[in-house]
């Protein structure tokens, strides 16, 4: 049967990750969190206290990032053979990923490791410019939104959960990370966050898990009916 790309853009927060990983069950495909290969420069600038953006892109031939499949069937990035799955989930490698993205040379580098890996097609990818520079001509396209209210609050849980239900940061303060890192992805020069014109919107604010799977499960089967 044929595969497709399907690409999957929004903000930050608003479960990229949770639907691409979904759709990628259901169809069998490959699932690519290109977040975490941002997130996995911006963890080896902050370990090797590189401060300007020479220093990150000089270390960029040193950088080499990987998916290993888990016996549990996730998959943890890997960056020069150590597993960084877990520390690079924090806010603090979230902002220096955000950071780190403005810098042309770290996307060129990324973007050009991406197109590789949907070479033959069959995967799910996530990010910010999947649909706009990396895959252009992806079969598939999703933009993923929610309020930022909504976003931060999901955030909020998920920062709770992860800390043995104790916050260690305040709701507000969440929702001040989340607006001002929108601004960031959707202002700076290199490749802003920007919905392309053939992406299907999917404002997930008033949906749950399962209605939003129902739907993308819908729009894929449709897609692939017209190939
Ligand atoms: O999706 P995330 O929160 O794991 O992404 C971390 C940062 O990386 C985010 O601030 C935006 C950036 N990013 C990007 O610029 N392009 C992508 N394709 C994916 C993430």
């Amino acid at each position: 049967m044929k595969k497709i790309i399907v690409a999957i853009d929004g903000y930050s927060s608003c479960g990229k990750s949770t639907i691409a990983k979904q759709l990628a069950a259901y169809s069998g495909y490959r699932y690519i969190d290109t977040g975490a290969m941002y997130r996995a420069v911006a963890y080896y600038a902050m370990q090797h206290n590189l401060t300007d953006d020479t220093q990150v892109i000089d270390a960029l031939k040193s950088i080499h990032i990987d998916f290993e499949r888990q016996s549990d069937g996730t998959q943890h990035t890997m960056l020069n053979g150590e597993d960084i799955e877990r520390p690079i989930r924090t806010l603090e490698v979230g902002n220096r990923a955000s950071q780190v993205s403005q810098i042309r040379q770290v996307r060129e580098f990324l973007v050009e490791q991406q197109q590789a890996m949907g070479a033959n097609k069959g995967i799910v990818m996530d990010g910010r410019d999947i649909g706009t520079v990396v895959f252009p001509q992806a079969e598939l396209k999703l933009f993923l939104t929610a309020s930022p209210e909504v976003r931060a609050q999901r955030r909020y849980k998920e920062l709770q959960e992860k800390n043995g239900g104790k916050a260690t940061i305040s709701y507000e303060e969440v929702l001040h990370d989340v607006n001002d890192r929108d601004y960031r992805d959707t202002h700076r020069a290199e490749s802003p966050l920007r919905q392309a014109e053939d992406a299907v919107v999917v404002d997930n604010s008033d949906l749950t898990e399962e209605g939003q799977l129902r739907l993308v499960c819908v729009l894929f089967n449709e897609r692939m009916a017209t190939l």
